[in-house]
């Protein structure tokens, strides 16, 4: 569970460090701010204003039998109850405002960032991770710039607001109502010690419960096929126990806490009637000082008690906000040159000069490669699985820096040019087709306001897409659901191949799937791989025999390291790995093509 490391921080409820960060984003909504706090005060002060009123009308009018002014004092309430109504109102509106607005910032902010990194990242965090990020964390954010700071403020100035009225009316009874904090601070400091502790083990089994679930989900078919279904229910059953018992630790908690916080508060009301009471007897105080003391009294345990609520939204924001900065602060990215070369017009001449190259240093998977494609050519890349044949795709793209060596388009380093310039004359297959949801066409344009529609129905008449695409009830506006889930893998691979041509790249990356198909298709490939060729520089890591025959050189990888270079007569010549390659596999294809 080390990939949980990250959900399981819980730090303080308050690191001026992060607010400080926090507050960078509220600034450009800081008049609603302003405006959220001015409310909060006004809303604040209008409450403990009733209990005052009251006293006045049960003192200076029910005693008096002033009909007329006790009729006005209850106007009076009443004006006050509807005015706070609607400033409480306007109060939710611009909190809950102010926070949607903030996050929304920060989603694009974390988005945008996300889009930036570079394949390292993503080889070494859990989609689950980052996903959380952009929605729980976030989330927890919202509670804070919404609810969480602004009312802490008002919590305390009512507090405050309510004890200056309290000790204004009667400073003895005022000793008396606030007799049972003692009990209430060090009740509220047990409460939030033990739920602090049992939400962080909520979050750990939710955490688990959810990467279960994804993993589970997504490898269904395996499961079932392998009858796993018991063994998987089972071990499913004791992580949500697990959870379930989490909650309701967490819930026994919240049980025994709001209970007790109300037996204080009548204990509190009952000190208070008994000894303002026997006060009111003895003439010492009046009995609409008692009416509004009993009000009071009851009023000041809801802040109070929603302080360590709050405390709670502090610190999982603070947690979550932590966890978020970190992953701003990633810098897994592939730079750009301060100053990039211009890349004009590419004729797509592609050199490797003694590249080496490693996922993780020192573990090289590409060793002092050098070879050298003129434009226009094919260069056909074989080898046995795990030779390193993608990964000379992943530097060619720059999705990953090579660790020495140079690979130069045209003569120029990629590095010294800007990703997004030398991406443009690239268009690649990759070896598993990914698709969108959203159309078809989409799917083939990516979007590109550039593509005409027609390229694309032209893209797909040459790659041999279009004759399935065609029979499709909605035909190129066809909704792709799921990654292409109710797609077959080779109307995948006809697609992408349409993706690919639609962009009429310079340079042609292709990485072909190995996966097997029926024979018709198999001719289609064939046929939209040749369009795909013709008139571009070419890598094609190939299975497919024609393809490689037909490639200009061929290289053979082992290990990470070029064996052998040269067409296919040339090697077939030299009786060495392509030979060997070739009577083992090829061979056979050929047989199966010929009966
Ligand atoms: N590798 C890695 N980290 C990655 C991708 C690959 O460490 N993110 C390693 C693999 O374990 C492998 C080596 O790099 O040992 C070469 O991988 P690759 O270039 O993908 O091999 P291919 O020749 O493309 O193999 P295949 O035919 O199976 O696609
Ligand atoms: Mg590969």
């Amino acid at each position: 569970m080390a990939d949980n490391k990250d959900d399981e921080i819980l730090g303080k409820a308050y690191d001026s460090k992060l607010m400080k960060r926090l507050l960078f984003y509220i600034r450009p909504y800081k008049k609603y701010m302003v405006l959220a706090i001015i409310l909060n005060i006004i809303v604040a002060a209008l409450g403990p204003l009733r209990p005052y009123l009251t006293k006045i009308a049960v003192d200076d009018y029910i005693f008096h039998k002033n009909y007329m002014g006790l009729l006005w004092i209850v106007l009076g309430l009443f004006a006050v109850l509807i005015f706070q109504s609607f400033m409480q109102y306007l109060l939710t509106y611009y909190t809950q405002y102010l926070g949607q607005r903030t996050i929304l910032d920060l989603r694009h902010q974390l988005f945008a960032h996300t889009q930036r990194l570079a394949a390292r990242f993503f080889d070494k965090t859990p989609i689950g991770r980052i996903v959380t990020r952009v929605t729980n964390d976030i989330e927890s954010l919202n509670e804070l710039f919404s609810s969480g700071i602004i009312m802490v403020f008002s919590d305390v100035f009512i507090v405050i607001w309510i004890f200056g009225f309290m000790f204004f009316l009667d400073w003895k009874l005022s000793l008396v109502a606030l007799s049972v904090l003692p009990i209430l601070f060090y009740g509220t400091f047990l409460f939030r010690k033990k739920v602090r502790e049992s939400y962080r083990d909520v979050r750990f089994h939710l955490a688990r419960l959810n990467s279960y679930m994804q993993e589970h989900v997504t490898g269904m078919s395996i499961i079932q096929i392998f009858h796993k279904q018991k063994e998987e229910y089972k071990d499913f059953s004791n992580i949500n126990a697990d959870h379930k018992k989490a909650n309701i630790d967490s819930i026994f908690y919240y049980a025994v806490f709001y209970p007790g916080v109300e037996l204080l508060s009548s204990i509190a009301i009952a000190l208070i009637v008994w000894y303002g009471g026997g006060e009111v007897v003895q003439k010492n105080i009046q009995l609409g000082v008692l009416f509004a003391f009993i009000q009071y009294t009851e009023m000041f345990f809801r802040p109070i008690r929603d302080l360590s609520e709050k405390y709670n939204i502090m610190q999982t924001a603070m947690a979550s906000s932590e966890r978020i900065f970190k992953l701003l602060d990633d810098d897994t990215m592939i730079h750009n040159p301060a100053q990039p070369l211009p890349l004009t017009d590419l004729q797509g001449a592609i050199e490797f000069k003694n590249v080496t190259f490693a996922y993780n240093e020192p573990d090289y998977v590409l060793k002092n490669i050098s070879f050298k494609i003129e434009p226009g050519q094919t260069v056909a890349i074989v080898g046995a699985t795990g030779a390193g044949k993608t990964s000379i795709i992943n530097i060619l793209t720059r999705f990953y820096d090579i660790s020495s060596g140079e690979i130069l388009v045209d003569g120029i380093d990629i590095r010294k040019v800007d990703k997004k310039e030398l991406r443009k004359y690239i268009s690649i297959v990759l070896q598993d087709v990914f698709l969108f949801s959203g159309s078809i066409k989409s799917n083939i344009s990516m979007n590109n306001p550039e593509i005409a529609d027609e390229d694309i129905y032209r893209a797909s008449r040459l790659v041999g897409a279009d004759k399935f695409i065609q029979q499709l009830p909605l035909q190129y506006n066809e909704e792709v659901k799921e990654r292409g889930a109710t797609l077959s893998v080779g109307q995948k691979q006809l697609i992408s191949f349409a993706r690919a041509l639609a962009y009429d790249p310079r340079i042609l990356i292709l990485d072909e799937a190995t996966s097997s198909v029926d024979t018709d298709t198999e001719q289609l490939i064939q046929q939209a791989i040749e369009e795909l060729l013709k008139g571009r520089t070419a890598i094609v890591i190939a299975h497919r025999l024609s393809t490689i025959q037909n490639a200009d050189t061929i290289i053979v990888l082992h290990k990470g390291e070029i064996k052998e270079m040269g067409n296919h007569q040339e090697l077939l010549a030299k009786r060495g790995i392509y030979y060997k390659l070739y009577q083992l596999q090829y061979k056979d294809q050929e047989r199966i093509k010929s009966t």
